[in-house]
């Protein structure tokens, strides 16, 4: 819903950002001793943990596939991550964002290896600043390297989206609440396709190519920082262990 909030003072964005310039993330990979791979991700105000468990037998059995393992999503947002106060346990919202997470992953992962296991991921939102089902997307999958699940790639996610008839990179709180429209994005950067496209919000034909545009081009970005945790933490490690 619009309301009556300058979006823009000379050209720059309510947080002083430029039209095609990401919000500050930080992604640190490695945080829970007893999951089998972890992150953690702030990505402006957003602050979330990912656990990731598996493969192990899935249960209860009769999900279990003769041919592949099954990767179940759980998105959860603590009661004190948003401005009013969110009644704790499960949500529609929690409900469709692990869906649509797992329908992110899932095209990167070489399931096809674990025959009747499964690979759960566990995205806790401490903090909550809009964008956090793509900041999910993007701290997960780099937790699925850390626990060394096979990858055809990683997942990197950033939204697009419209506000004061201009196409917008990673929106604020304020341009997500009262933009025009908001378009998260996830990207399989090898493959060039996206694995992830909701759209909430009205665009024209040419501002929907633009904002896949430039929605990819922010994945591209988001892409670095998680090669860059990686890295990071291996390259570390093997420093400690001469
Ligand atoms: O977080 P994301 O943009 O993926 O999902 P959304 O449903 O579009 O929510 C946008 C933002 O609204 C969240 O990131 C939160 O900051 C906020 N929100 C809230 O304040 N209370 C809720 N119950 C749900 C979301």
């Amino acid at each position: 819903m619009e309301k009556d909030i300058k979006f823009f003072t000379n050209g720059k964005r309510i947080d002083g950002r430029a039209i095609d310039e990401l919000r500050n993330i930080k992604i640190e990979v490695g945080v829970f001793k007893r999951a089998d791979g972890s992150s953690y991700i702030e990505w402006g105000g957003n602050k979330i943990y990912c656990a990731v468990y598996g493969p192990r037998e899935a249960y209860p059995r009769f999900l279990q596939k003769s041919d592949r393992a099954i990767l179940k999503c759980r998105y959860n947002m603590a009661s004190f991550a948003v401005e009013e106060r969110k009644r704790p346990g499960p949500s529609r919202r929690g409900v469709e964002i692990g869906k649509v997470t797992q329908g992110a992953l899932e095209p990167a992962l070489l399931l096809e290896n674990f025959p009747k296991c499964m690979v759960e991921v566990n995205i806790e939102v401490i903090q909550a600043d809009a964008g956090t089902r793509c900041a999910g997307i993007t701290a997960a999958s780099v937790a699925l390297a850390n626990a060394g699940i096979p990858m055809k790639e990683l997942v990197p996610a950033c939204a697009a989206g419209k506000v004061d008839d201009k196409i917008v990179l990673d929106l604020c709180k304020e341009e997500d609440n009262y933009g025009q429209a908001d378009l998260p994005l996830a990207l399989l950067p090898r493959r060039n396709e996206f694995s992830l496209l909701q759209m909430d919000g009205d665009l024209s034909e040419e501002q929907l190519e633009e904002a896949l545009d430039l929605g990819r081009k922010g994945c591209l970005e988001v892409y670095e920082i998680q090669k860059e945790a990686l890295k990071k933490k291996y390259v570390k490690e093997d420093v400690s262990n001469e």
